[in-house]
């Protein structure tokens, strides 16, 4: 075998240790489902204890609503303060340290049944969706930094995976058998610790980012042995070449704040499509799905909707193992527009079933299946590339800031879909699934004609193909503003 392309024990290892930190985000953003009603009794309990008074039923949805959805509020802030951390701390010891947010939470969470307070189980919601916002800049960044060329989209899924596992098991032991039940919910919420604690022992023994040691440190030789581990071979010199290459280029702007970002013409392209791409994940209408689908399912006629909504986290699994092999065989690009075109047939198909449920009652196994496609073809692109590609997308002197502001634009983005898919399910019924079609379908163009194929390119390459972008549209820009954000002499 190429020996780029070899997994390694240390490797796997370290992309294993990571993606711990995947598998939270995944967990809590769908543990919070099935105990919906259980949780509520206790909000209501608690409040006749302290009030005497029965909870009116606005006060309870609003509490419930809160709990869900400071979540991805929590999410916001953590993935917009990634850049904060990296370049202070490292990849790996910020990771490390952000476990004591997930301590904290699971502590609140966990214990709040035992203190009567809904209060708790809101900020550790709070607390870990600031962890989970943490998560989804730390992981995709170190997992890309780590990886060898040839393997950065394989393994830049496994952030993806880790995600779809942490929701699958969350469904799994939400059922009402295993801790969705009036005894464990506390223990369903506060199951984040145990694998805090694993992430915690485990990291230490990881290495640091061997992009990082050179590029941000100028530290060689620890960068140069942590080589040789990952990679499993005494010689490391093309690796070595690429990142000083890189180094050498990004001379300039060995750290790019989130407003040079912005201001800078060099990253326009890039930003645009990263940004574009995470919308694309989150406004393609997924969480509609995950957050709601007990409920399509129940209003589709399915009689038992707990299990379809396990139905749909195994196929989500599944898929996502169907990418992480075929990624570096087919590309980035053309697994996400198959993924987008399929999503747009299956909202097509889904809306038929729905809309035809009252004539035919066979469609509720249409709608069953539609929404089984819709996830497959999902984890096909949707899922995991947006993830991994923005870290692809930039090199080391602006990668924390894009990767922030593209976490930001994605958190955002689910943050509107859980707040308002509800309402405007209401409004338009059967067919606001035609919404997510014409969204996905907007973004099938805009992929087509705008995001570059990145697999088995080095970053200094993609880096390079933006900056010929760029230059060719310098007339527009003096030299001196070019020079000043950082552009190569050669430009
Ligand atoms: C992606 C999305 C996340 C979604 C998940 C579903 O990771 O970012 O919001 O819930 O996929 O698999």
């Amino acid at each position: 075998m190429d020996p780029g392309k070899q997994i390694t024990l240390p490797l796997l290892m370290t992309v294993g240790t990571a993606v711990i930190g995947s598998l939270q985000f995944g967990y809590n953003t769908g543990v919070i489902n099935a105990p919906q009603k259980i949780i509520e009794k206790f909000i209501n309990e608690t409040y006749f204890e302290r009030y005497q008074d029965p909870i009116s039923k606005s006060s309870l949805t609003a509490i419930w609503s809160i709990s869900v959805s400071i979540f991805s509020v929590g999410g916001i802030f953590g993935s917009f303060s990634v850049g904060f951390f990296v370049n202070r701390l490292g990849r790996r010891n910020s990771m490390l340290i952000a476990n004591i947010l997930a301590f904290i939470a699971a502590a609140l969470m966990g214990f709040s049944k035992m203190a009567s307070s809904w209060e708790m189980l809101i900020i550790g919601r709070f607390i870990v969706g600031l962890y989970s916002g943490l998560s989804t800049g730390f992981v995709p960044m170190y997992v890309g930094e780590v990886s060898p060329t040839a393997l950065r989209g394989a393994l830049g899924t496994l952030h993806q995976l880790g995600i779809v596992v942490g929701i699958l098991i969350a469904q799994v032991f939400g059922l009402e058998m295993i801790m969705g039940n009036d005894e464990f919910w506390p223990l369903l919420l506060g199951f984040l610790f145990f694998p805090a604690v694993i992430q915690s022992v485990l990291l230490p023994l990881c290495p640091e980012s061997p992009r990082f040691l050179l590029i941000n440190k100028n530290e060689e030789n620890k960068a140069k042995t942590v080589l040789k581990k990952l990679r499993g071979m005494t010689d490391v010199s093309a690796d070595m070449q690429e990142m000083k290459e890189e180094s050498r280029q990004m001379m300039r702007e060995k750290k790019v704040t989130i407003l040079e970002l912005f201001r800078s013409p060099l990253y326009r392209q890039p930003l645009i499509i990263a940004v574009t791409l995470q919308l694309s994940q989150q406004l393609s209408g997924i969480n509609a799905v995950f957050y709601y689908s007990t409920r399509i399912f129940e209003k589709a006629g399915v009689k038992q909707p707990i299990y379809a909504t396990i139905g749909a986290g195994v196929v989500n699994t599944a898929f996502t193992v169907v990418s992480l092999f075929v990624v570096e065989r087919a590309g980035r690009r053309t697994l996400h527009l198959l993924g987008l075109m399929g999503m747009a047939g299956s909202a097509i198909l889904m809306t038929i079933a729905l809309a035809l449920l009252d004539q035919l009652k066979w469609m509720s196994y249409l709608s069953i299946v539609a929404i089984f496609a819709f996830v497959a073809f999902f984890e096909m692109g949707p899922g995991p590339i947006p993830w991994f590609i923005t870290a692809e997308l930039f090199s080391q002197g602006p990668r924390p800031s894009a990767i922030a502001v593209a976490g930001f634009s994605n958190w955002t983005a689910n943050f509107i879909v859980a707040l308002g898919f509800q309402y405007v399910e209401e409004l338009c019924g059967a067919y606001v699934f035609i919404i997510f079609t014409v969204m996905l379908l907007g973004f099938f163009i805009f992929t087509y004609f705008k995001v570059p194929e990145t697999r088995g390119r080095t970053f200094d390459d993609i880096a390079a193909g933006f900056r010929q972008t760029a230059n060719a549209g310098a007339e527009k820009h003096s030299p001196e503003e070019l020079n000043s954000l950082g552009a190569d002499s050669q430009l």
